[in-house]
């Protein structure tokens, strides 16, 4: 359960922040409306606690003098570059075969946006009330952006822990071609320094630190790899380039790169 957020709305979105208040009221948010004359970077500002806000563009999260979501339309220009080749993670995701794919940590949703954009048919479990909402938020306007409606149309979203939804897929005796796991890693940003970050990612990565416990009380997300081996041809997991591998589990394959790299198991899957 999260505490009491307040939800900031100028006048022309109320009906709108209405329908978010409804929905992350049932995911267990409670929400205080607030009637704002005007959402600018100076209300933000004099405003710096954690809050959310509903503007043209859908929800938001402020904090800290910044407002924040995970923004699709932003990641257009990077799918645009992308290539099967020139990706790591489509190496290692094997992406050519265009699989259907479970991200059991969705997150921003970025990578499987990404991952959708090279072709695979992608399942997004978060378990997050907030990062959920932001992310439906996020996908109904890329629905509006003629890039990337058919890659949105490629990516479902399920609310959920993914340690259940995991149990549910393999009682019901189902296959996947690949669960893909990025869970998060303490000091992550630390091992990440290879990389010069660009503004947009830093601020979207506070989005994530804001929401999510801190490092003491942080799921590393071990238990996740033994159930993702059980019902995927192919389990990657995304890890810090020095971090240790996930679960202690020896991998099959490693793709390394200068801020993270890829760590493979493949399998048989389970034919009972
Ligand atoms: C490091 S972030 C993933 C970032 C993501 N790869 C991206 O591109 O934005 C990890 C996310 O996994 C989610 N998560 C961790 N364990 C989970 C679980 N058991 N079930 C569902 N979501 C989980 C966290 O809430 C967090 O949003």
């Amino acid at each position: 359960m999260v505490s009491e957020l307040r939800l900031f709305v100028e006048h022309d979105f109320q009906e709108k922040a209405q329908q978010y208040f409804a929905v992350l009221s049932s995911r267990g948010v409670a929400v205080k409306i607030e009637l704002v004359e005007k959402l600018n970077a100076r209300f933000f500002r004099l405003n710096p606690d954690l809050a959310l806000c509903v503007d043209i563009e859908g929800l938001w999260l402020s904090a800290n003098g910044m407002k924040m979501q995970p923004d699709w339309k932003a990641e257009v220009g990077r799918l645009k570059r992308a290539s099967l080749k020139s990706e790591m993670i489509a190496r290692a995701c094997n992406l050519g075969e265009k699989p259907k794919l479970i991200d059991a940590t969705a997150g921003l949703g970025h990578d499987s946006l990404l991952m959708a954009h090279l072709g695979a048919e992608v399942t997004l479990v978060e378990r997050h009330p907030i990062l959920f909402t932001l992310l439906e938020s996020s996908k109904a306007q890329a629905e509006n952006d003629p890039f990337l409606k058919p890659i949105v149309a490629r990516i479902h979203l399920v609310f959920s822990d993914s340690a259940d939804y995991l149990k549910r897929q393999i009682a019901q005796k189902k296959i996947v071609d690949v669960v893909y796991l990025d869970p998060m890693f303490p000091q992550r940003d630390q091992n990440q320094n290879a990389v010069k970050k660009q503004a947009q990612v830093k601020k979207q990565m506070q989005l994530l630190h804001v929401l999510l416990p801190k490092d003491g009380d942080m799921d590393l997300g071990d238990h996740l790899l033994e159930l993702a081996r059980k019902m995927a041809k192919r389990v990657v997991v995304k890890r810090p380039r020095l971090a240790v591998f996930l679960a202690d589990q020896k991998t099959n394959h490693q793709w390394h790169g200068d801020a993270c790299r890829f760590d493979a198991y493949f399998q048989h899957p389970i034919s009972e």
